[in-house]
């Protein structure tokens, strides 16, 4: 039986405005899953070992549930710098114990300062949590805006050749991971690929792009009209100038194929 999804108080319907998680799933979740490096799916392996600089690299992490990444980079690279930001309360506590090193930001991203986070990041990730908001144009800039020049901006992105869809009346899923269609929702953006490959230029000072992903399902507790997406993960590094760099996107032909065409569109 499928219940009525829980709209949190802070999304109104009709209003755009981040979602305000205060599900205890995201804690029970993300405290046992996705804190070792071999948790993580391979398109998140690859492209960030791809792109990884080296050395100890200040680290962003958006969206950071449990702060499981910033375990899984030192345990795959050496040391790291990693601050988390997270929304969820209980997560973030969570995260603050788990990974004591860190530096756990409490909070919707999106509304918090410069003076709070930081800027100059040499690397700002953010898996499968731009993509759970309903203001996806907005924290994507601000992603893009803390990553400093030369630095790399990592993301998770569901992408479609089709129509995308960013209503969370139309696209969304459930935050259970018992696979209930239960408890409260989140966002499900879908992207159109080349539109995703338009908007990324437009971020201005895009240079190399590297990207990994392949077709599959969505997930059980997702509600989308979708039986098929391309789950991607791109990098994007930060030049100092505004020059479309090499492109090199391993994903499936009928993705790949019009996101180049953007770029060899937008080569100077
Ligand atoms: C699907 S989980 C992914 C967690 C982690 N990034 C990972 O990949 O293992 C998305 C996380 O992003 C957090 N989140 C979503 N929107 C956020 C926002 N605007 N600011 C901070 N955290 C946010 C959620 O609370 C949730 O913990």
């Amino acid at each position: 039986m499928s219940l009525e999804p829980v709209r949190p108080d802070s999304a109104p319907s009709g209003v755009k405005g981040n979602i305000v998680f205060s599900t205890p799933e995201l804690r029970r979740y993300f405290s046992q899953n996705r804190v070792r490096w071999d948790q993580f799916y391979e398109s998140e392996r690859k492209t960030i070992e791809k792109v990884w600089p080296g050395g100890v690299p200040n680290v962003l992490d958006i969206g950071c549930g449990c702060g499981g990444l910033g375990l899984a980079l030192e345990e795959r690279f050496g040391s790291v710098i990693y601050t988390g930001v997270e929304i969820n309360t209980d997560a973030a506590i969570a995260a603050a114990r788990l990974n004591p090193k860190a530096r756990v930001l409490p909070g919707d991203f999106l509304s918090m300062g410069q003076s709070e986070i930081g800027d100059s990041f040499d690397m700002v990730v953010s898996l499968s949590c731009i993509d759970w908001n309903q203001t996806f144009a907005e924290m994507l800039c601000k992603a893009w805006s803390k990553v400093r020049p030369g630095g790399t901006f990592i993301a998770s992105f569901r992408l479609t050749t089709d129509t995308g869809r960013d209503d969370i009346n139309e696209s969304y899923q459930y935050i259970n991971y018992d696979g209930h269609l239960e408890g409260e929702i989140a966002p499900y953006v879908v992207l159109n690929a080349p539109d995703l490959m338009r908007r990324l230029l437009s971020l201005g000072c895009v240079g190399r792009v590297f990207g990994f992903g392949y077709f599959g399902a969505p997930g059980k507790t997702a509600v989308t009209p979708f039986s098929q997406l391309c789950f991607a993960v791109l990098a994007l590094k930060k030049s100092s100038a505004n020059e479309c760099g090499e492109v090199e996107l391993m994903l499936p032909e009928e993705i790949a194929t019009p996101m180049l065409e953007v770029c060899a569109r937008n080569r100077p």
